[in-house]
């Protein structure tokens, strides 16, 4: 195999030159610029090592409390800057939101989202500002979120028949997957309807697709390097779970069209029918055409899946180290549902502890900690330093959501500090954006609330949870796996007691 070896060192001299000189021409272009500040860049791999050894938003928490609350890194061929402070996520979020509205895209979502297509992913302008119209005004408008109430009842109450079964028969619930499950039903019943013959296969695809667009590739830090492009085997494993899924909602459309099912008021549609009315009323600016409507479809369940699960499993967590939290917020429940069988989403609106249980869930487990990244569309001065147009501008909002500055005791969870204060996830309050904000704030937020709350006052109502014999409160593992959503790494196994419904 000697022979081979001038052969490998040619080919990767090649790359390190190619690499070197976009790096070097970079450098040239941000000479006049007051840069903020940041650790010194390596060659070629510019700050990739900074990252290595713990979780993106840990390791960046880490830079910015050496370097300042605005940071610059050059992670591979991309300069990144770090905004972890109220001043400087509003600047970026609403004071220059339109200079920051659009979002990096590198060769993986570039082909998983069909060359950006959808909204998630989608550059700011004319096609994004459409799609993100009709997802506001048709898909998850309250409306239409109100109209998918019975899934969610029928599915929490798919839920509570499972759990029971399992509890009756001793063994542990692996919440993990009741709760992945759980949001899994809902999503597809709401966005494709009942009538999905293999939901497993697909949803699996669309898991693959979650973790393709996450993490750090060779191709996608160094985007310019056809090279690089060339022998990427993500960039085939992306192609190949695209046409999969895409695959999938042919399967899925053509049963639509068969069964022509539009209903006058639109109330009980599912989210790809909706879709399939306005591409073929075609009354719109900008058509819709078929692949943009599996895009926007990709969007809702990759949106919509994984953050709904993530936020009860955490919630779940706390819950179970915190025994006050817990008694306080089954008490509040147990009240005021004494004696029902079921549980209802119309008692929702009496409760108050739980959405401050959820709020503080939110505030310590954001499943997105680094929110979705933006692009910066023109050179701008962000809190006295330049931004260079091309960047890439991650809002850190795990570490502002710890920051001892803005809230006391950041590490304990204590749901009652939402009682005394203002602080709103609607985007308005910095300290607090699990849901971003700006023109690219989450445009599902009411419909994952929905989901969330009244799983978890379902959980809360009909079961006592306890911990296997031999672990304490405090011995709860919570280390973080990694991810695009920050999920529990080891999944949360409980017992399930049942509580009979006319005790308090
Ligand atoms: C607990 C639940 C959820 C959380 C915490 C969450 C969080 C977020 C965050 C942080 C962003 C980026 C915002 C920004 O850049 O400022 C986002 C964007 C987005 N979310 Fe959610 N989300 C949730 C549920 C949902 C649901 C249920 C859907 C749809 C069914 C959804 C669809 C989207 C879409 C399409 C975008 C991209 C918007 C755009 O780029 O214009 N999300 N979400």
């Amino acid at each position: 195999m000697d022979f081979l070896l001038p052969y490998t060192l040619i080919f990767f001299s090649i790359i390190i030159l190619l690499l070197s000189t976009s790096l070097l021409k970079q450098r040239t272009a941000f000479k006049n610029l007051r840069l903020p500040p940041g650790p010194w860049p390596l060659p070629i791999i510019g700050n990739l090592h900074c990252l290595i050894g713990s979780l993106p938003h840990r390791a960046l928490q880490d830079l910015s409390q050496q370097y300042g609350s605005l940071l610059l890194l050059q992670l591979g061929e991309t300069p990144t800057v770090i905004a972890s402070s109220i001043e400087a996520s509003r600047e970026i979020l609403t004071t220059h939101d339109v200079k920051f509205a659009s979002r990096p895209i590198g060769p993986t979502i570039r082909i998983l989202t069909g060359g950006g297509k959808g909204i998630a992913f989608s550059s700011y302008g004319e096609y994004w500002r459409h799609v993100r119209k009709i997802c506001i005004v048709e898909l998850l408008s309250n409306k239409r979120v109100q109209s998918f109430r019975p899934i969610r009842e029928e599915e929490v109450n798919n839920l509570v028949r499972n759990i029971y079964a399992s509890a009756s028969s001793g063994q542990f619930i692996n919440l993990h997957e009741v709760l992945t499950m759980l949001a899994n039903d809902i999503t597809v019943k709401t966005v494709i309807g009942s009538k999905c013959k293999d939901p497993d296969v697909f949803v699996k695809e669309l898991d693959n697709i979650v973790k393709l667009a996450s993490g750090f590739s060779l191709v996608d830090l160094y985007p310019s390097s056809w090279l690089l492009r060339l022998i990427s085997k993500r960039l085939d494993d992306a192609k190949r779970c695209r046409e999969k899924v895409y695959q999938f909602f042919d399967g899925i459309i053509r049963q639509q069209r068969e069964r022509k099912s539009t209903r006058g008021d639109g109330v009980g549609e599912d989210l790809l029918s909706v879709l399939l009315r306005i591409h073929d009323e075609d009354t719109e600016q900008i058509p819709l055409d078929i692949d943009d409507i599996k895009a926007i479809i990709s969007d809702m369940f990759t949106g919509g899946s994984e953050t709904m699960s993530t936020t009860l499993e955490w919630a779940m967590t706390e819950l179970i180290r915190n025994h006050r939290v817990m008694r306080k917020a089954q008490t509040e429940v147990r009240e005021l549902l004494k004696g029902c069988t079921t549980v209802s989403e119309s008692d929702l609106v009496r409760l108050n502890y739980l959405h401050l249980v959820i709020k503080e869930t939110l505030r310590l487990h954001p499943p997105l900690p680094l929110l979705v990244p933006r692009q910066c569309r023109e050179t701008c001065r962000i809190i006295g330093y330049d931004i260079p147009k091309g960047a890439t501008v991650i809002v850190n909002m795990w570490a502002i959501g710890r920051d001892p500055q803005y809230w006391e005791d950041p590490e304990e969870f204590k749901p009652e500090r939402f009682a005394t204060s203002n602080v709103d996830f609607r985007g308005t309050d910095f300290q607090f954006l699990p849901f971003g904000s700006g023109r690219r704030m989450c445009p599902g937020m009411s419909f994952g609330l929905a989901n969330v709350e009244l799983a978890l006052m379902t959980l809360l109502y009909h079961f006592d949870w306890k911990l296997p014999g031999d672990v304490k409160p405090e011995d709860v593992e919570m280390s973080e796996a990694p991810g695009i959503t920050v999920r529990k790494k080891t999944p949360l196994l409980l017992h399930a007691v049942r509580h009979e419904p006319d005790s308090a």
